[in-house]
């Protein structure tokens, strides 16, 4: 009698844990919460124009007046810029601003006799910081003058900086290049397949331009490096959590101008944090709920990029992009390799294309 009641009363503690555990398991675990964006790679979230439109030219009419002067937390001018979006008769398809350190010449260079040599539907213009030395201000100034593609802003070309560099890029934009139907952002040891990304612009997307464009490679889950050991270590106060925000990798993000206006105004407000693309299009877009579109496809497979560069042979597969750190020699060979073989007409993945 004795025996058959505690079993009896064993079973219920038994259940009553069961249940417990699933209640538990059901508030603590992370990856049934509505809100973590699980499919935001197969959202079709930008829009084509079907049209010209004036859309999103001055916008900058709305920025408070201290608003060119200011960068975050930072008083701010442009050292040395150039203008001349206004040149290529108000239709300018593609603003590349390219990521630089001062010292890097011979990679701009590079750009200038391969990918960035100049083309009427396409300005680019390489950005550095201020240096400290009058002998390096003197080299960036004569390769101005000689190139007139330089935009120097008045902060020390760091890398804790290179926030500031990022949002300079969109200040540039905004106030210097409205013009412009996408903005690609990059670094100077990439290469953009320009042939490919000109016909991708005007036939997979749109000559009138677009809205809602954040076409880049998604991370998801990574993970905040803490090891002293690692160059990209952050600090518990800059920041607290264990996994960033789903975001791109900075050497290839296109942008519309819509894009570049919201994230710019987000960021001229948000606390400063030193790694640039981890901010922007992490932190910031997750913010704005703005989505990134995925064209990882559209990079150059290390296997291909072996077979040109070693080989010289043709490659079937189209790409916008080689990848980041790229040597002077393989950027030579794609360029080589671009203007021999002509890429399809479409190469996008996304068939279900939205137009206003
Ligand atoms: C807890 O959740 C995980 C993942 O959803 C599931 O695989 C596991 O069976 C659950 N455990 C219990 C005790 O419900
Ligand atoms: C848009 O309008 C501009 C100026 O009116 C014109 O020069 C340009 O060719 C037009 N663009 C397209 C794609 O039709
Ligand atoms: C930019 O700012 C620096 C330092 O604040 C100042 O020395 C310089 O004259 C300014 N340049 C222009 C063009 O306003
Ligand atoms: C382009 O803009 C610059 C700066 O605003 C101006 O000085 C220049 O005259 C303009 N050029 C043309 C062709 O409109
Ligand atoms: C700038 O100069 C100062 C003093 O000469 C030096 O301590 C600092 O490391 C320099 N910074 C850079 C970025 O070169
Ligand atoms: C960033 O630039 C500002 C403005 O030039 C400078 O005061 C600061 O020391 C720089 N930060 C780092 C970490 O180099
Ligand atoms: C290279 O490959 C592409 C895609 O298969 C093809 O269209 C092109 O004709 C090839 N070019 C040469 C020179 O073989
Ligand atoms: C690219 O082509 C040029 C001209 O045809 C040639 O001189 C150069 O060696 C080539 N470079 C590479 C890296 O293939």
């Amino acid at each position: 009698m004795i025996e058959k009641r505690n079993w009896h009363n064993l079973g219920l503690l038994l259940i009553g844990c069961l249940i417990c555990l699933a209640l538990w398991n059901k508030t603590s675990n992370p990856s049934i919460s509505p809100d973590i964006p699980i499919f935001s790679r197969s959202i079709t979230v930008y829009k084509l124009y079907t049209q010209n439109t004036s859309g999103h030219h001055n916008q900058f009419l709305y920025l408070p007046e201290k608003d060119y002067t200011q960068l975050i937390d930072l008083d701010f001018n442009f050292t040395l810029v150039n203008f001349g979006c206004n040149e290529t008769n108000n239709a300018l398809l593609l603003l590349v601003l390219v990521h630089s350190s001062p010292k890097n010449v011979a990679k701009r260079r590079t750009i200038r006799e391969t990918w960035g040599k100049k083309d009427d539907n396409v300005k680019l213009l390489f950005l550095v910081g201020s240096v400290n030395s009058t002998e390096i201000q003197n080299i960036l100034e004569d390769e101005n003058s000689l190139h007139n593609d330089i935009i120097q802003g008045s902060f020390l070309d760091t890398y804790r900086n290179i926030t500031y560099k990022h949002v300079m890029a969109f200040k540039y934009a905004i106030y210097h290049c409205p013009q412009a139907k996408y903005i690609l952002k990059t670094d100077d040891d990439v290469f953009v397949n320009m042939p490919t990304m000109i016909k991708f612009l005007t036939f997979d997307l749109s000559p009138y331009g677009a809205s809602n464009v954040l076409f880049c490679t998604p991370r998801f889950n990574s993970k905040v490096l803490r090891s002293y050991r690692s160059k990209w270590r952050v600090s518990f106060s800059e920041y607290p959590y264990r996994v960033y925000p789903t975001y791109c990798p900075g050497w290839a993000l296109l942008y519309s101008p819509d894009v570049i206006y919201a994230l710019y105004k987000e960021a001229q407000k948000t606390d400063y944090f030193w790694i640039d693309d981890i901010h922007i299009t992490g932190t910031l877009t997750e913010k704005l709920s703005i989505l990134h579109t995925d064209i990882e496809y559209l990079v150059l497979s290390e296997k291909n990029l072996g077979s040109i560069v070693e080989n010289s042979q043709n490659v079937s597969v189209p790409f916008l992009y080689g990848r980041a750190n790229m040597r002077d020699k393989e950027i030579r060979a794609l360029w080589n390799f671009s203007m021999l073989h002509d890429s399809p007409k479409f190469i996008f993945r996304d068939v279900e294309r939205k137009y206003i």
